[in-house]
């Protein structure tokens, strides 16, 4: 059976957390401090998914892609803009999957899923921040992303350097969500 994007449920919470840990340390090894990726602790990423996914305000735009065999290879979470870039309502907060689920298309129909939930909640543009390093931020440019903006900001205790990728429109990333189920 191929794999599907749904929204969250409470249970998915200990799926996440796994994923967040590990996607956290498998991704950033020499973008972010070793210390905070071997100090990360999947209780305290559990918890924090189990608080926010049992309320459904804190819940909505929480997204799993899911496997049959595998269970929650990944996620993704959006909701309004939390900087302040002008001119962008929504905001894509995180997307990580497992090294093994990456590369099947889960990502791209994740955005999709996400983007059409920003659209549905009134917000027809977003922003995503990714570490400037992150070779990931080649995926935001295939999925039409436009650079377009850059800070440097403290993260445990070191300076990172992120760049802002945005959709002035998300109509067209919400379409990609027609594509076929991922295989
Ligand atoms: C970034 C991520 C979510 C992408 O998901 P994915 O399922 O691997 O990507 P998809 O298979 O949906 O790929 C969609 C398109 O983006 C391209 N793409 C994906 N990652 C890419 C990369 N690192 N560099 C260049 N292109 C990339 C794919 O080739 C594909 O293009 P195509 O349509 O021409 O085939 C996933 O790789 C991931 O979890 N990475 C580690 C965590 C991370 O960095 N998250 C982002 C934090 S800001």
């Amino acid at each position: 059976m191929p794999g599907v994007i749904r929204p969250a449920r409470p249970r998915d919470a200990a799926g996440i957390a796994d994923v967040h840990v590990a996607s956290w340390r498998t991704t950033y090894p020499g973008m972010l401090p070793a210390r905070y990726l071997l100090g990360m602790s999947r209780q305290s990423s559990y918890d924090r998914w189990q608080r926010t996914l049992s309320s459904p305000n804190t819940a909505a735009g929480t997204y799993v892609a899911f496997d049959a065999r595998a269970g929650v290879v990944g996620f993704g979470s959006c909701g309004q803009q939390r900087s302040s870039i002008e001119g962008f309502g929504g905001e894509f907060f995180a997307i990580y999957l497992y090294d093994h689920a990456q590369g099947r298309g889960f990502g791209r129909r994740l955005m999709a899923a996400m983007a059409e939930d920003l659209i549905d909640r009134g917000m027809n543009s977003a922003v995503v921040w990714v570490l400037s390093t992150n070779p990931s931020r080649w995926f935001y440019e295939r999925l039409g992303g436009v650079r377009i903006a850059e800070q440097e900001i403290d993260f445990a205790k070191s300076s990172v350097v992120e760049t802002a990728y945005g959709w002035r429109d998300l109509a067209p990333l919400a379409r990609l969500s027609a594509d076929p189920p991922v295989g």
